[in-house]
């Protein structure tokens, strides 16, 4: 495995989890459902090796609802067992138990068949920055019956969170890096949030974002802002920085006020619920 390339503590956070992986049954990937595929690093197929995977699209409440169900559709024909979820709403977390159960179901099978007594199945979360790792395993130990200690062989502060006598899933997420080698791909990750600042600044990724939404969603961002979108970007930033009352002394447009409010309005759903990934961008 060639991990020169990354960053010392990327190398200790990819041991840990390889670690953290020999101890599971079940790896539950944590993608962002407004860009299911810019929001996950290939490299996680080789680390889960062979084990159960599951994969939970969540933000599912920011992300367009018919596109939702395309992208469930798209990942169960590659085999995979998929969730649509809002985590910091409990009820959601009813499905994931159940889709834990249908993944883990060939191994518990198995187990079976050999004459081994039932187990729960040991899950653990993995996951590029700000998808809702943390959120997720709190909803979910929220239900828990139960939290176990440390087990023999397990990182000291390493707790198992059971879940109705099925499912123990591991407190602490695995974590990801994003991979956004690929500018498209930066842009995306960086739009929704996940690797802000770091690659562009505001005002140019509000200039992004206006170009992508008078395509994906044309009327989206003049219905919002009461401003044409014959406008060029840049004019239209422009428009709405007056609109909204963003200026600097002497009157100038602040830009990176505007840009700031923009980007706050389609991350959090104010611009309403909206996708910027399709399935039909990858067949
Ligand atoms: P991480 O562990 O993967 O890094 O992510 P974390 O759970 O910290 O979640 C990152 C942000 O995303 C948090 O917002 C969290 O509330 C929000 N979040 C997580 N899951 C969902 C979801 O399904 N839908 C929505 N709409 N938001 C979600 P924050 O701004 O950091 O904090 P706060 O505003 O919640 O206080």
């Amino acid at each position: 495995m060639d991990i020169q390339w990354y960053p010392g503590h990327m190398t200790k956070t990819i041991r840990q989890m390889q670690e953290d992986i020999k101890l599971v049954d079940m790896v539950i990937e944590i993608t962002d459902a407004r860009v299911p595929m810019a929001g996950r690093n290939p490299d996680i197929d080789r680390l889960a090796g062979n084990k159960a995977r599951l994969l939970i699209l969540n933000k599912a409440d920011l992300a367009d609802e018919a596109v939702n169900s395309r992208w469930v559709s798209f990942f169960s024909r590659r085999g995979y067992e998929c969730v649509l979820t809002d985590a910091r709403a409990k009820g959601s977390m009813k499905a994931v138990t159940q889709a834990i159960e249908n993944a883990s179901r060939k191994k518990q099978e198995r187990d079976k068949q050999r004459g081994m007594k039932p187990r729960p199945v040991r899950a653990m979360v993995a996951g590029i920055p700000n998808v809702g790792k943390s959120t997720f395993i709190n909803s979910f130990s929220g239900k828990a019956t139960a939290k176990t200690g440390n087990k023999p062989g397990v990182t000291r502060g390493r707790q198992w969170i059971r879940l109705s006598g099925k499912v123990e899933l591991l407190d602490t997420p695995g974590l990801l890096w994003p991979k956004f080698e690929d500018q498209e791909v930066g842009e995306k990750l960086a739009l929704v949030g996940t690797i802000n600042d770091q690659i562009l600044n505001e005002e140019e990724l509000a200039i992004m974002l206006i170009r992508r939404l008078k395509t994906l969603c044309p009327g989206t961002l003049e219905a919002r802002y009461g401003v044409s979108e014959t406008l060029e970007e840049p004019a239209f930033m422009e428009e709405v920085g007056r609109k909204r009352g963003c200026l600097q002394k002497g009157g100038e447009i602040d830009y990176a006020r505007t840009a700031a409010i923009m980007l706050d309005e389609f991350r959090s759903g104010r611009l309403g619920r909206i996708s910027l990934e399709t399935p039909e961008d990858f067949t």
